[in-house]
């Protein structure tokens, strides 16, 4: 099955409650949530107190997608605020403190993502594959919405996609950055399941046709 998540980086922050049960409505699976520290990534978006509102405002998943350094200080509190899943950066760290921060993330009784950046190979999450839920395949670098889709990537999704057939594993593989109705197909021939969205719905008047149109159904 296919799971579309907006990413709420392209939302109207002053209506987020509205923006979230607006793309509920109109056929979202999970809402990814974009955390942005101004050091691991040259921009600063969003924390704790606006995931727990939002928390509090829609019962849709949140997929906490942690673009910080060090993150094992904070994906406790991520997982108290609210996420349903948390995913942190192999790079965002030593592999030691990786392991740790996705062993919180279960502990605390939610599921626990690893996301590799475009430079980044796939066989970087080799290590981790049987301790997380979903892995993510940056398709953009990462740190701001509204760029253009890296289809090199695509070996990527594909070679991860092999190993987790192969282990047989339950893990979902998600793509992030420059997904539409043109790319999605392509992220979903090599693989992936859940696909992340930000301004190809929430840049969209019509968020319903926006996400059947990503879907593969518009
Ligand atoms: C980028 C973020 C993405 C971003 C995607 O660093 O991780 O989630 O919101 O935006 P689009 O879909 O517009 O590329
Ligand atoms: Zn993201």
């Amino acid at each position: 099955m296919i799971r579309i998540a907006p990413s709420v980086l392209s939302a109207d922050f002053a209506f987020l409650a509205a923006e979230a049960e607006d793309v509920k409505r109109a056929g979202a699976d999970l809402l990814h949530f974009d955390v942005m520290d101004g050091e691991f990534v040259p921009n600063i978006s969003m924390g704790f107190p606006v995931l727990k509102s939002l928390r509090k405002a829609t019962d849709l998943f949140l997929d906490v997608h942690l673009m910080v350094d060090r993150p094992l200080r904070y994906v406790e509190r991520f997982c108290d605020a609210g996420a349903d899943l948390v995913s942190v950066h192999v790079e965002a760290d030593m592999a030691e403190n990786i392991a740790e921060a996705l062993s919180r993330i279960r502990a605390k009784g939610r599921k626990a993502g690893l996301v590799i950046k475009p430079k980044t190979p796939a066989e970087a999450v080799l290590p981790y594959l049987d301790a997380v839920d979903l892995v993510l395949v940056m398709t953009v670098e990462p740190g701001f919405g509204g760029q253009s889709f890296m289809p090199d990537m695509l070996d990527k999704v594909r070679a991860i996609r092999g190993w987790i057939t192969e282990r047989a594993l339950d893990c979902a593989l998600e793509v992030d950055g420059g997904v539409d109705a043109v790319t999605a197909p392509r992220c979903i021939e090599a693989g992936a399941d859940v696909l992340v969205a930000g301004s190809a719905v929430f840049g969209k008047a019509d968020r319903a046709a926006a996400i059947a149109g990503i879907r593969g159904i518009g």
